[in-house]
């Protein structure tokens, strides 16, 4: 039986006055489940609303939605992933397909943030996938192993880091469009091969989770297929409502 990993990317949304309405909804009607994990990605600016909504709940973890690689110094408008884990982060998103396409965020780096979260002991969760153009030149495996093995370059002891990755078509992200279950667990599962030739049988251990316009009507049904382990939701995770329809899935 696998036990899900639910998780919300809140994006630029809820400040820490909606998250702390959100929280209030949230969490008393979120009763406590063994058979599944949440992660909450708020900004960085709601972190310790979300943190301290979530104290008493370990299957609640709050988490960060992009990490700097230095630990600390001269990097105006940017966040150690040493502060994250202070203002009580436990998983940082890295990599995210915003981060690569409007922000410029390369493989390499990604690598280095990947590294930082490890080395601050937070767990983190490397993004990868592939716009509509690679998809339709027909690069997504090239693309998506490259997006991995050099994201997960970096990290020293690979094999015993707490880390999740997610798979997420860039062309799905925000449009409505879902890859269907079988395209998305083809891919799932070339990860998982890629990630086994990695860190052998550790490569089982790690949450493989599937995003781009998962919702309360798809959720169940992506979540039944083999090789996905765990949803990452955007837009429909914004709302307290309809993100304790899927954290409930
Ligand atoms: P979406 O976003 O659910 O709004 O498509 C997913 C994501 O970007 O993580």
């Amino acid at each position: 039986m696998k036990r899900p990993v639910l998780a919300a990317n809140w994006k630029m949304n809820n400040g820490p006055t909606a998250a702390s309405s959100f929280m209030d909804v949230f969490i008393p009607a979120y009763h406590p489940r063994t058979d599944r994990t949440i992660i909450i990605f708020p900004p960085a600016v709601s972190l310790p609303v979300v943190a301290a909504a979530t104290v008493g709940r370990s299957d609640v973890l709050p988490g960060i939605q992009n990490i700097h690689w230095a630990e600390k110094g001269a990097f105006t408008g940017e966040i150690s992933a040493s502060m994250a884990r202070d203002a009580g982060a436990q998983v940082a998103l890295v990599g995210h397909s915003e981060r690569r396409h409007i922000f410029g965020d390369t493989d390499i780096n990604c690598a280095k943030r990947c590294h930082a979260a490890a080395k601050a002991h937070i767990a983190f969760m490397l993004c990868v996938g592939e716009t509509i153009e690679q998809r339709e030149a027909g690069e997504t495996e090239s693309l998506v192993t490259k997006q991995l093995r050099e994201g997960l370059s970096q990290t020293p002891n690979l094999i015993s880091t707490e880390f999740l990755l997610a798979y997420e078509p860039v062309w799905a992200i925000g449009t409505g469009l879902t890859a269907s279950p079988a395209d998305a667990s083809a891919i799932q599962s070339l990860l998982r091969s890629q990630l086994r030739q990695m860190i052998g049988t550790r490569a089982d251990e790690i949450p493989i989770l599937y995003g781009g316009s998962v919702n309360s009507g798809n959720a169940a049904s992506l979540l039944a297929t083999d090789d996905i382990d765990g949803l990452l939701v955007g837009g429909a995770s914004v709302e307290a409502s309809s993100w304790l329809a899927i954290a409930q899935t």
